[in-house]
Parts: C-alpha cells; structure tokens; sequence
C-alpha cells in the first residue's frame, strides 16, 4: 500500500478508537519540510462534529498515533495540526519495496473499463495545424494515463470527413474541371484509380471556395446540395470523396508519426454514415426527434438552463446530416459495439457548446445510458509572444510539420551551444534532436493547466535548464550514464538502508509519492501534475546526488543503496516521461 495511505490508515484508525470518522485520518504531504513529512487536518473538522476544542481532540490522536513504530514524532502545531515524522527504517522499507515492484507502488486499478480517448481530429483537406497540437498532445497523454493505470484504452482520432467541407469541394473542382467523370451522373465507371487532387490542391482550394460560399448563397446552397448527395450516395462523388479523404489521411498519419502518436481505430464521421438512418428512424419513432422549420431536431433545452442552448440539429432542411449527427451515432457505435464505458472527447474548449448539445441529446435518448461517462476535455489556446493565437510571421495558420521543424532546428542549436552530442554521428545527432525539439514542444504544454491558454516560448522550452522537457530528458540521460560508470566498476544497486542524510530522505520521501500524482491526473484528467511532479523529482535527485557522493561511499552496503535510489528514480523518471509522450535518448 502506498505511504501515504499507509499513514492515512494509522491516523484514521486512531480517529476510530475515538469513535470519530475514520476519514478524518487522511494525510498530506507536510506543506514545509519542518512540519514534518506529512500533516493531518482532520482534528479541525471533527471539533465540530464532538463539541470539542480541535486541539484536545488533535492531541488525543497525537498521543494514539505516536505508538505506531511507523511514527517517529508526532506533534500538535497550530489550531490543531497533527505533522507526523516518518520513521527512518520505515521509510527505508516502504522504498526497498519499490525498487521491486514493476509498477512502482502505483496499483492497477480494479475496476478496469473500456475508455474511447476521441481526440486529434482534424479534417479532410487541412494539413495539420498548430489548432491539433494541443488536442493531439494532451489526448495522448490522457490516454497513456488511463492505460497505465490498467483501462482497455480505446485511441480514435475521429476525423472529419462527412461535413460541408466536403461538399465544398466538390463543387470547387467542378468548377476548375468540369470534365472530370466524378461529376457525370451518366458515367458508369470505373473511376480513375489515381487522385485528380493532392493535398496541396485541396488546401488550396478549400479556403477559396469558403470564402466564396461565405459570400455568395447559391455557392453555399450548391455546396449543401453536393454535401447531402455525397451522403446520400452519389457515386461519382463517393469515388472522389474517396481520393480526397486518402490524400488527407495519409499526410495526417505521417503528422501523429512525426508526433510520436498513434491510434488503435482511425475511424471518422463517415464511419457511423450506416448507423445514422436507423438511429433517426427511431428518434422519430420514440418521439425524440421532430420537425422544426423543415429540419429535424431534438430539443435538449432545460427548465433550469441558465442560457440558451439550442436543438441539436439531426438533419438540415436539406437532408444533410451534421457534425452532431454523426457525434451522436458515434456515442451509439461506441457505446453497443466498442463496450465503451468512458468517453473522454479532447478538443479545444470552443467547442463546449456543440458537446453540452450532444451529450443532452444521448442522454435524453438514452444513447448513453446514465452508466456511460461521457467528458469534454477542453483545454485553451496555445497563443504566440502577442497574447493571440499563434500564427506565422505572415499572419497564417503554423502547420503542424513547419513547428516540429522549427522546434527540432532550435534543439539543433542548444545542442551545439550546451556542447552536447558533439561527437555523435550526424544520424544519431539529428535524432536526438528531434527528440529533444519535441519533448520542448510537449513539456511546454503540458505543464501548463490544460484549460488555461499559454504563449509558445521557443527560447524557454528549448532550454536545458529550468522547467522544461529537455531538462528532464538530459537528467534522465544523466542518470543512466551514473549507472553505467558505476556498473563499469563492478558497483551495483542493493537493498535499501535506511536514510542517513536530509537530501537521501526527502528524494526517498518524494519516491513514495508517484500513486498520488498519477491518481490525481486520473482524476482531473490532466497531465500536467505529471510533469510538475517529474521536474520536482529531478531536482530532489539533483541535490541528493551533489550531496552523496555515490562512487566515493566507502561503506559498500549505502553505496548499493543509493544506487537503488537512483535507479528507482530512473524508473520513476521515465514512466513520467513516458506518460507525457515524451522519449529519452540512451544518451546525450
Ligand atoms: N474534427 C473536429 C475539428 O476539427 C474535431 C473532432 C473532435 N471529436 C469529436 N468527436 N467531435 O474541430
């Protein structure tokens, strides 16, 4: 059992033996290391419950708890404070047990569920852009969490293929190429196998023809028009949908690659396109769905809603089918045929509105029953050194490819600049900087809050020192290269003996703390207590290393200890890492 509980345990048990709440024992880890190693503040509460000064009732507690060979001291500090002191061998044991243990003190959860991560998402005809970072970096990350602690994890990143866009642009290259088969109806096949459009055309062409819909209503409508024949199965326009939606796909692949990112299922709007007609059928049916001005909606409103939220739209005046359609026969497909009891949607908080919309629609239809979790993770804006969202020098959206290139050329130059890698061929050198660019470019977002927006600081996130992910990657590398100098001299870790200096016990101390740090990140869904905790722990091993000289120890049975240490901090250190995504080269 993890420290923390185990303590928990010991001072709830005494708040037992008062007859008072056993919860009351929950402990903290001491806000100041001369309060002890952990603080209870459960006295307070249950003052109120007993009709007792807090202090009396702390000091009660104080006097139980004290016996427990666990405790070194204990003491009452303010309105009634209990600090405890771990004991020293206790310690020791707690940490010898987990250089054993392949999960690090963190248990596997035991209610294990299936979770769907929906996240990444970008759309047919637009090349990756800084607008998927943040959803691709923090999803992955969530999803990484969720696996560790022993969920099936479910990776989709949901791409949207099924929208207006795309008939926007069928009507566009019609335009530019009437003469193409894809848009004769009498055209009986087969299609050319070769793409009439690449990823550059469709980029092109696809902001010129929104500006265009944009300005002029019989554009928008012929686009609409396109769009529901598409759905409704159009061949010519499935065949060239077809090219479209591969072209994009396989550019995008190659950015979640270059990322370090991958999915179990690549499914899309598309993929639910066979559900859909059913699932209306019988929204009509149960009298969910109705007819409003032409379209077919369900209204999701509520008698205590403080806004308006307006009807999820099923199908447009049209016939066509929309982003929340295809959202809400996905939660179906996800929920019957996936057995998904979690669904966790990773996308920017703009789109809180369209969600709060989708889940009132499952929830009132019963697509999600009351047992199936489904969560907007949002999260803010990745803004440039202006306060606004992040953009070219020129004024443009920043491709996905161009900021991993312009990360890894200022790795590139840290690595010179900090004489790192000097020496390695140009293969390994050029690989550790891409390593070392990306793990800037993950670090520096998630530490941040994920639903706070933050400036992209190339400078600082590429730095070796401070908070930063190549900070933590080069002290990992650090790490492994003390293990390998000690191995070359025949010194190998050992058991744990119990602390004998101030910096070996708190790096022991903060050891112990892993299961509460990945615990809270479940919970919150939230990386970035991950990467705090992870740069904390570097620097408690920092000044534990400047302070015990390992290789010089003359007392062979501290000295295999302290290796202990640092290959558990090691470990430590690179499941952290490896749960934000981020890679530690063997060397540097
Ligand atoms: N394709 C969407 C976009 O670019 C993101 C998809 C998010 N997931 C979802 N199930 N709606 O905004």
């Amino acid at each position: 059992m993890p420290l923390r509980a185990h303590l928990s345990g010991i001072v709830g048990d005494a708040f037992a033996s008062l007859g008072l709440d056993r919860g009351l024992g929950e402990v903290v880890p001491a806000t100041r290391p001369e309060f002890g190693d952990f603080q209870c503040n459960g006295a307070m509460a249950a003052a109120k419950a007993a009709g007792r000064p807090p202090r009396e009732i702390a000091a009660e507690i104080a006097e139980i708890v004290g016996r427990a060979p666990e405790v070194a001291a204990v003491d009452v500090a303010g309105p009634g404070f209990i600090n405890l002191t771990v004991a020293d061998h206790h310690l020791g044991s707690e940490v010898d047990a987990l250089t054993r243990d392949e999960r690090l003190g963190v248990p596997p959860t035991d209610r294990p569920e299936t979770v769907v991560v929906d996240y990444g998402g970008p759309n047919v005809a637009k090349p990756m852009h800084v607008g998927h970072l943040r959803a691709t970096i923090i999803g992955d990350s969530v999803a990484r969490i969720f696996d560790f602690v022993g969920h099936r994890v479910i990776r989709d990143p949901h791409f949207g293929d099924w929208g207006l866009q795309m008939g926007m642009l069928i009507v566009e290259l019609q335009r530019r190429r009437p003469d193409l088969p894809y848009f004769d109806p009498d055209f009986t096949g087969p299609y050319p196998e070769e793409p009439p459009v690449t990823l550059d055309d469709l980029q092109e062409m696809y902001p010129e023809v929104a500006a265009r819909c944009a300005d002029d209503p019989e554009w928008a409508a012929k686009a609409r028009r396109a769009t529901v024949e598409l759905q409704q199965g159009r061949p010519g326009y499935r065949a060239l949908w077809e090219h479209m939606v591969r072209v994009s796909q396989e550019s995008q692949r190659r950015d979640f690659a270059d990322l370090g990112v991958t999915f179990d299922v690549w499914y899309s709007e598309s993929t639910v396109h066979d559900r859909v007609g059913p699932m209306i059928e019988r929204l009509r049916r149960d009298g969910f769905a109705e007819e409003s001005e032409g379209a077919l909606i369900i209204r999701v409103d509520r008698p205590d809603d403080t806004r308006e939220i307006p009807p999820l739209i099923l199908v447009t005046t049209d016939g066509g089918y929309l982003y929340g359609t295809t959202d809400l026969a996905t939660i179906e497909m996800r929920v019957q045929d996936m057995g998904a009891r979690l669904i966790l949607y990773v996308v920017d908080a703009r789109q809180s509105d369209h969600f709060e919309q989708v889940f009132r629609a499952a929830r009132k239809t019963g697509i999600a029953p009351a047992d199936v979790g489904l969560e907007h993770i949002r999260f803010g804006t990745m803004n440039g050194p202006d306060g606004k969202p992040f953009k070219t020098r020129e004024g443009g959206v920043v491709r996905l490819r161009d900021l991993i290139e312009m990360v890894t050329a200022a790795a590139e130059r840290r690595l010179e600049e900090a004489d790192i890698a000097r020496d390695y061929r140009a293969e390994e050198r050029s690989r550790i900087a891409r390593q070392v660019g990306l793990a800037a470019l993950k670090f520096g977002d998630l530490i941040n809050n994920r639903v706070s927006d933050y400036v992209f600081d190339l400078d600082r996130f590429t730095s070796f020192e401070g908070k930063t992910g190549p900070y933590l990657q080069y002290g990992a590398v650090r790490i492994q290269s003390i293990l390998r100098n000690a191995a070359a001299r025949g010194m190998e870790p050992g058991p744990i003996v119990p602390p004998s200096v101030d910096a070996e016990r708190t790096l022991m101390l903060w050891l112990t703390r892993l299961p509460d740090v990945v615990a809270r990140a479940l919970d919150l869904r939230a990386p970035n207590g991950v990467a705090e905790f992870a740069y904390d722990l570097t620097s408690v091993f920092n000044r534990f290393y400047e302070r015990c000289h390992i290789l010089g120890e003359e007392d062979p049975a501290r000295r295999a200890s302290w290796l202990s240490l640092v290959r558990l901090t090691l470990d430590e250190l690179s499941l952290l890492l490896g749960l934000l995504g981020i890679d530690v080269p063997d060397r540097m």
